[in-house]
């Protein structure tokens, strides 16, 4: 295995590293993404509901082969830390439904690492139970917590007794100042990424670009890479986890110590200066009443994307995406911006690669979960589970499996006979147990 370029990536040119020849140098970096720059598009049929404005999507969903979304850009300074510090296992944390958990255990088996992923409960969705089936299905090493206390307690024992394993946070990124902030500069990357396209016609220059705000390293590199690139673009950080985490004075803090970390790598990085609410923006509002939940105004706009743009092969999900987009939808909304001509560009961090191989035989497979996980497979929250489909019976069923559990939802968008739907009492179980916030 090249130590260098482990994956054997084709094209691993970075502008940032480009633009900043002392952060190749001094910072630790492996290429990971074989699919960058990830392309943007216009999305003609969304636009059309909001005349003057132009809406772009960047496919961030496709940065990699093996698990597109945002975390790919950060594992590509995280994971070479790891690796320079010959850390052989790669422990994180994240809610039940963790992608961020999910693109650590994919990466870790790329690179012949060892994963463990902590997880802490998030409100029960099909979405979770999905992920969940798929951790097993590649035999990852889970541990449900009880709290954040226990998480910490954990995470401290992993360093005291497993000096080999490195502590990647959740999502990523410091948690109240405390952590490195290597996996931003991903991000900045992407700033720059974004120009050069920008540069060469892709697409106009965005007013805004709105992205979903977690672990808020993603923004926060994001912010400061267009502010670094020359952009004008004003980003907007949509808050989709609790304010503790998600705050502009955490993006603030995070873009202080990247920049840190860059002008020490390179000091010809400028001393910019980025400040709330002169330089970025933050939506507050989208969340619901907690993090992983289901809002009525996040679902609408997964389902109009969906509907209006669905052939592109990019999907919106509930807890991030889908509330972004929300964001953004209302925003153009907004009297700001009715009888304006703008350029808006929402970031799609969530994964579209199917996994769906990943599911295996539902009932047989959550039997390889740890005893703790299985209580999440009470509650039937698809339809294949009321009837006890198994992998064999439902071959061409489009509902099986699919990463919406509704699937009257699924029937209509196929033309399907929906008539018989309505009365359906597994549709009413599935609406009963899928709790959905007026937010
Ligand atoms: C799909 C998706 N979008 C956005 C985010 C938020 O990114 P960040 O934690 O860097 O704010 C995450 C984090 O897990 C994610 O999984």
């Amino acid at each position: 295995m090249d130590r260098e370029n482990p994956l054997s990536i084709k094209d691993w040119r970075r502008p940032m590293l480009d633009a900043y020849p002392g952060i190749a140098k001094h910072v630790p970096f492996i290429p990971l993404m074989d699919g960058v720059p990830t392309p943007v598009q216009h999305l003609g049929a969304l636009s059309a509901l909001f005349p003057g404005h132009a809406i772009y999507i960047k496919r961030d969903d496709l940065c990699s082969s093996i698990y597109g979304g945002n975390k790919p850009r950060k594992f590509e300074f995280l994971f070479a830390d790891a690796i320079k510090k010959k850390k052989t296992t790669m422990i994180t944390a994240g809610g039940t439904g963790t992608n961020h958990g999910l693109a650590s255990v994919m990466f870790s088996n790329a690179l012949s690492m060892k994963s463990k992923i902590y997880m802490f409960e998030q409100p029960l969705t099909w979405s979770v139970q999905r992920k969940l089936l798929m951790y097993a299905a590649l035999g990852a090493q889970i541990t449900l917590v009880k709290n954040y206390g226990e998480l910490a307690f954990r995470g401290l024992g992993e360093l005291l007794l497993h000096p080999r394993s490195y502590l990647m946070l959740p999502g990523g990124s410091p948690l109240f100042g405390i952590g490195t902030v290597a996996g931003c500069l991903g991000f900045v990357n992407a700033g720059f990424e974004l120009a050069e396209q920008i540069k060469s016609g892709a697409m106009p220059s965005p007013d805004h670009v709105f992205i979903a705000a977690g672990s808020t390293g993603s923004v926060s590199g994001l912010i400061l890479g267009c502010k670094l690139a020359g952009l004008k673009t004003k980003v907007a950080a949509v808050r989709v986890s609790e304010r503790i985490v998600t705050n502009p004075a955490s993006i603030e803090r995070n873009i202080r110590n990247t920049l840190k970390m860059m002008r020490k790598a390179d000091s010809s990085v400028p001393a910019v200066k980025i400040s709330y609410p002169g330089d970025f923006m933050f939506f507050d509002g989208y969340l619901g009443s907690k993090y992983g939940c289901v809002t009525r105004k996040g679902q609408e706009a997964v389902d109009l994307v969906n509907r209006l743009e669905g052939g592109k092969g990019f999907h919106l999900e509930t807890t991030y995406t889908g509330k972004a987009c929300a964001a953004m939808l209302d925003f153009l909304k907004s009297g700001e911006m009715v009888g304006k001509a703008s350029t808006v560009l929402l970031w799609n961090t969530y994964n579209s690669r199917d996994l769906s191989h990943l599911i295996g035989d539902c009932p047989a497979t959550v039997q390889q979960l740890p005893r703790s996980f299985r209580k999440f497979f009470e509650s039937k929250l698809a339809c294949w589970q009321h009837a006890s489909c198994s992998c064999n019976e439902p071959r061409g069923c489009p509902a099986y499996q699919h990463e919406d559990n509704r699937c009257w939802e699924i029937k209509a968008t196929r033309g399907l006979d929906t008539s018989r739907c309505a009365d359906c009492d597994t549709k009413k179980d599935i609406e009963r147990y899928s709790v959905i916030e007026d937010a």
